[in-house]
């Protein structure tokens, strides 16, 4: 039995899917409800009893479980679940005698927004400048003291960032809203009470719905990884099943990252909405993360490009009323 935490998140609910439709025995672990049939525990991380309950009769662990937040007022919550509920987990799981835990970590350990060169491979220095990537680099010492003083195999898998195709062209999406259409952006910006970038932005309203193009201070369009949640999985389940895996750190993402100038006129000839570009101050985002070792060792291969992505995107903004547009 394969206990997969986060079960009703983005990755949890496809790597679910993708263990059952091969048919191993999957038990899900979230906060909320999947909807989904078959075996699952709605608990928090943060409850020793309702984990005790998750991992009973388990033999395997897909921690992807976590609380991700920028924001200020979630601090104590984000620590408990992802610091403390990751160690809870993992000493349930030790006492369990399971075979294989996989954590979730993030590129925000190192953190790929900051990268001391390029691209960002698994030796990068880890420096996390969030406290979110805190938490992520916190667990990863659990899993790390895990691995060499009990019996678990371990795996780490650093996470790229992580969309559903369908999320990419979407304004009302958790990522993608606030990083391609202007105003969901103030209204990300206005909620960490970011007044000064607030008002920037507000200046840039051309009176109707646009998409922002974010560069830096000095105009470099940002550039990053986002990953199909599809190729995500596959990352995962060789992280579950693959012998050469064990005790191994592994960065799991898109072959090439996006560029914010090349992508952002491919999303607007599928909306039909112009284009802003704001430069934000500070040096932005712009980094290049290596997934040759997850290829090289254990035969990794992203399939989704941006292009395949984008498609389906348009696809799912076609099936949305163009009434529950919120922009
Ligand atoms: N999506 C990304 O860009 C990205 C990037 C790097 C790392 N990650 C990591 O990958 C994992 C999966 O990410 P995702 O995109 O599916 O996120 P998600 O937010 O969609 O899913 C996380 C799930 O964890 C659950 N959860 C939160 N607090 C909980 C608690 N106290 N107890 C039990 N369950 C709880 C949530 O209900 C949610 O269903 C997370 O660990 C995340 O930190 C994601």
């Amino acid at each position: 039995m394969i206990l997969v935490t986060g079960s009703t998140g983005r990755v949890g609910r496809a790597v679910v899917a993708a263990l059952r439709a091969k048919g191993r025995d999957v038990r899900g672990f979230d906060l909320r409800p999947s909807g989904a049939d078959g075996d699952e525990v709605v608990g928090s991380l943060e409850d020793a009893a309702q984990l005790g309950r998750a991992v009973a009769g388990v033999s395997d662990v897909l921690h992807l479980g976590a609380f991700m937040s920028w924001s200020p007022a979630d601090r104590d919550r984000m620590f408990a679940v992802n610091v403390e509920g990751t160690r809870r987990l993992l000493d349930a799981a030790s006492a369990q005698g399971i075979r294989r835990f996989v954590f979730a970590s993030s590129g925000e350990v190192y953190p790929e927004n900051r990268p001391e060169f390029l691209p960002v491979t698994e030796d990068h220095p880890l420096n996390p400048n969030s406290p979110y990537g805190l938490t992520k680099l916190l667990g990863e010492e659990l899993v790390r003291f895990h691995q060499r003083s009990g019996a678990m195999q371990t795996v780490i898998l650093r996470f790229s960032h992580t969309q559903d195709a369908s999320e990419l062209l979407d304004e009302d999406s958790f990522f993608s809203g606030p990083r391609f259409f202007l105003r969901p952006r103030v209204r990300q910006q206005e909620n960490f009470g970011n007044r000064a970038v607030v008002d920037l932005l507000r200046s840039k309203d051309i009176g109707e719905p646009a998409h922002v193009l974010a560069r830096n201070e000095d105009g470099r369009p940002f550039r990053m990884h986002i990953t199909e949640t599809r190729d995500m999985v596959a990352g995962i389940l060789l992280a579950l099943d693959h012998p050469n895996a064990v005790g191994g750190v592994f960065n799991l993402g898109s072959d090439d990252p996006v560029d914010f100038a090349d992508l952002l006129p491919r999303l607007a000839a599928r909306t039909g909405l112009p284009i802003v570009p704001v430069d934000f101050p500070g040096p932005g985002v712009y980094y290049h993360t290596s997934n040759a070792r997850i290829r090289d060792t254990l035969g990794f291969e992203a399939k989704w490009t941006m292009e395949r992505m984008l498609e389906e995107a348009a696809a799912a903004r076609q099936q949305r009323l163009p009434g529950e547009r919120r922009q």
